[in-house]
Formats: structure tokens, C-alpha cells, sequence
């Protein structure tokens, strides 16, 4: 049977995850796979966390030295996240020949090219399975699944977190700030949750699978991002009315050889099956030209599930002879993405209720050639009327300028909420 050495460096959540199932899953692995999978070192700066999660004080290391001169070791599990030191670390496994699995989003969203320069020149294997969507297996679905296809599209729930979020919003009636509370104390929001709740998570999944299914690499300033921070109950309760449920959407699609992706909240109507995603599962949408519609769905976070990919990597890695490597000069740079891109809108504003106030608004809409589908009056907010309009698909750009004018009218005192609407 063959033999595997594994390192892991950082024992946190993911790290204590992935230990869990190679110990206590080694031998059905074994029996499967033909792999005796052995976790040869460990580095974690706290020995008692490792020791808590079960790890012999004899395999845990004090240095990453003690990871690359380890001939035992093949493969190397970078679970420690962020940029440094995990770029140090996982270039000096790579240089000292040996293959890494991780799960950094950011890192390899980052620094994707010049990671997998070096794993190519050490003949090395370089894997992120793990880096999107936790434990659902699109990285190797979209690879090894669907190479027969053009990839026109992809759109999904790419971050738990905020799913949560707006679920309980939705379905608890819970405020922004409770939600994240609630989120923060389960342990799914970090202690700073910018990177979830402002769609930077969501933008680096976004970038590597788009990398993955259109074949060029997109630099992440060009990617559109909104976050879900100023989403109030009052909005998902006219999405509601309207039969929408509100989600943070990764989007990403590829057309007359153009791209658009962005990340952005945006209400999905009831009957799609992304507005049946709930709580903190993910999910993701693929059209191909030759497959038509596939969707994966399941845990994007914790433990067990982003430890199942990234044993599902080192098993993968194990059976591999030849590290295969992503054509970097196939998947050139597009800093041109399509920023005028079309959808429906769901606008509220705040006016004057009085005689001529619609129509000075519906002009300014029909001067940017802006279609309304419906206008509701919604009771008042003070001494305004607020209303909301529903317009048909029109353009980003055209719906941006109509908003900055309606603004600037008089009558209308803010415009206080504008959501995309998928269709
Ligand atoms: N923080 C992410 C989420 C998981 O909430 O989905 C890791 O990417």
C-alpha cells in the first residue's frame, strides 16, 4: 500500500477538522484509496491547542524547517489563512518539493500565478478544493466534470456567514446587527466580519472559480462588490411582498467573448432554487453550452466539511503522477470586464406626498430609458411617501444616472434602498 506523509500547518478549526478525519477515518481511506494516509508533523504555535485536538506532543513541530527537511512528508496542508506567513510557508514547501493543499481563498486569489510558477518548476502539486465553497466539491466538479463545456455562467451563495445573516433577517425578523450577534457567538462571524459581511470572502471564491471556468484571470479591484451592511428588515420585507428573498450573490458570466462578475446583494424570486438556500449552506449555479444547468449545494464552512476537501485533495494529490497546472498563458489577464451590465431593480425612495411627484420621478426613469414593471406607495416615513419601483431589465449604468438625478429633484427627500433583482 502506498504510503502518504502528511504535514499540517495551523491546527485551528479547519486544521483540527482535517486531523480529525485522517486519524479517525485513516482506515476506511486506506481500504478505499489503497493510501496509508499518516499525519507525520503538525505546526501550531499553541501545543496545548494541538494536544486539546488529540495530536501526540510527538509530531508537533516548532518550525516550518521541521516540515520541509522532513523526507516522510509528501504533502502539506496549509490551514493557517491570510497571506503571511502561510505565502512564506507554502513557498518553502513547494521549493522543498512538496506538494500543498490549502484552503487560503485569499492567498491563491492573490498570488494564484506565481504559486503555481514555483509548484511547477519543483514538479509539485499545488490544491485549494477547499478554498471555495468548504466542502462542496466544485473546484474538482468544474476541472475533472466539465471539460466538454463552455462555461457561460456562474452564480451562487458563496459565504455561509451572510447567508445566515439574511436568513434570520428574513425569517426571525431579526435586525442586521442581532443577526450578526447571533452569527458572532455560533462561531460561523469572525470577531471582525469584514471580510464575510463586506463580500470580500464571496469576491475571492468568486475569482478563483471564474479563473477556473472562463479561462482568464480577472484582477480582484475589477471585480464589482457590494456587501450586505446596509440591507434593512424594511427591504426584505417589501422583497418579501413581492415574492423575493434576498441573497448575497456571486456572479460571474461570460458573453461575446466578455465578462461580468460581481458580488452583490440582490433579491431572487421565491420559485429559484437559490432563494431555497438557507442559513449558513452555500450553493452554486453552472451553465455549460454542452451540460445545460447543474447546481451543487452544501456546507461552505467548519470543520468536518472544509476538512472533507481537503482530504479529497490529498487523496487526489496521492494518486497523481504528474501535477497538472492551470494554463496561466491560456487564462490571461481581462481587466475589462462588462460594467454595464443589465438587471431588474428594486428601488425605494422617500418623497413629497403630494400631486406630480410620481411623474417627475417616472420622467427622470424614462429619460435614462428606464422601464418600470410597478410602483407601490408604501406608507410614510415621516412626512414622506415611500415607494418603491420595480423597473424591467435595463442598464447599470443608465439606472445609476436616473438614481443621481431623482436625488438631486426636490421632491424626493433620499433614495433609500436600491437591490438588484435576479431573474
Ligand atoms: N467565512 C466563510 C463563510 C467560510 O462564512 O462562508 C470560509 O470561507
Amino acid at each position: 500500500m502506498k504510503k502518504i506523509g502528511v504535514g499540517i500547518l495551523g491546527l485551528g478549526t479547519v486544521g483540527g477538522g482535517t486531523y480529525r478525519i485522517l486519524t479517525e477515518n485513516h482506515n476506511n481511506i486506506a481500504c478505499k484509496e489503497d493510501l496509508d494516509i499518516q499525519v507525520i508533523k503538525v505546526l501550531e504555535r499553541s501545543v496545548e491547542r494541538a494536544l486539546q485536538k488529540g495530536v501526540p506532543a510527538s509530531i508537533i513541530a516548532n518550525n516550518i524547517d521541521e516540515i520541509t527537511a522532513n523526507n516522510e512528508i509528501d504533502v502539506v496542508v496549509e490551514v493557517i489563512g491570510g497571506i503571511e506567513p502561510a505565502k512564506t510557508f507554502i513557498t518553502k514547501c513547494l521549493m522543498s518539493g512538496k506538494s500543498v493543499v490549502t484552503a487560503n481563498k485569499e492567498l491563491i486569489s492573490k498570488h494564484w500565478s506565481e504559486l503555481e510558477e514555483i509548484a511547477k518548476k519543483h514538479k509539485t502539486g499545488l490544491y485549494f478544493e477547499a478554498s471555495c465553497l468548504g466542502g462542496v466539491p466544485i473546484i474538482r466538479s468544474l476541472v475533472e466534470g466539465m471539460q466538454a463545456n463552455n462555461i457561460t455562467e456562474i452564480a451562487g451563495i458563496f459565504n455561509g456567514t451572510t447567508n445566515y445573516i439574511l436568513t434570520k433577517m428574513s425569517e426571525e425578523n431579526m435586525s442586521y446587527s442581532d443577526a450578526l450577534k447571533e452569527a458572532q457567538n455560533l462561531g460561523y462571524a469572525e470577531t471582525d466580519p469584514t471580510s464575510d459581511v463586506e463580500g470580500y470572502d464571496t469576491m475571492y471564491k468568486l475569482s478563483i472559480l471564474s479563473t477556473l471556468a472562463f479561462g482568464k484571470r480577472i484582477p480582484l479591484e475589477n471585480i464589482y462588490r457590494e456587501g450586505i451592511t446596509k440591507i434593512t428588515k424594511s427591504d426584505i420585507e417589501s422583497g418579501k411582498e413581492l415574492g423575493y428573498t434576498i441573497k448575497l450573490l456571486a456572479i460571474g458570466k461570460m458573453y461575446n467573448n466578455s465578462l461580468e462578475i460581481r458580488v452583490h446583494p440582490a433579491f431572487v424570486p421565491d420559485e429559484h432554487p437559490l432563494a431555497t438556500v438557507r442559513g449558513s449552506f452555500n450553493a452554486i449555479h453552472l451553465v455549460g453550452n454542452y451540460v445545460g444547468e447543474i447546481m451543487l449545494y452544501g456546507k461552505g464552512a467548519g470543520d468536518l466539511p472544509t476538512g472533507s476537501a481537503i482530504v479529497s485533495d490529498i487523496v487526489y494529490s496521492a494518486h497523481i503522477n504528474e501535477p497538472r497546472y492551470i494554463k496561466f498563458d491560456c487564462a490571461v489577464e481581462d481587466k475589462n470586464l462588462v460594467t454595464d451590465f443589465k438587471s431588474k431593480y428594486y428601488m425605494l425612495i422617500n418623497c413629497a406626498d403630494k400631486p406630480g411627484v410620481l411623474s417627475q420621478t417616472t420622467a427622470i426613469l424614462g429619460k435614462y430609458e428606464v422601464s418600470i414593471e410597478s410602483i407601490i406607495q408604501k406608507g410614510k416615513h415621516k412626512e414622506f411617501a415611500r415607494v418603491v419601483f420595480l423597473t424591467h431589465k435595463t442598464s447599470e449604468l443608465s439606472m445609476m444616472k436616473a438614481i443621481n438625478e431623482l436625488k438631486k429633484l426636490e421632491v424626493v427627500d433620499s433614495v433609500e434602498s436600491v437591490i438588484r433583482v435576479l431573474e
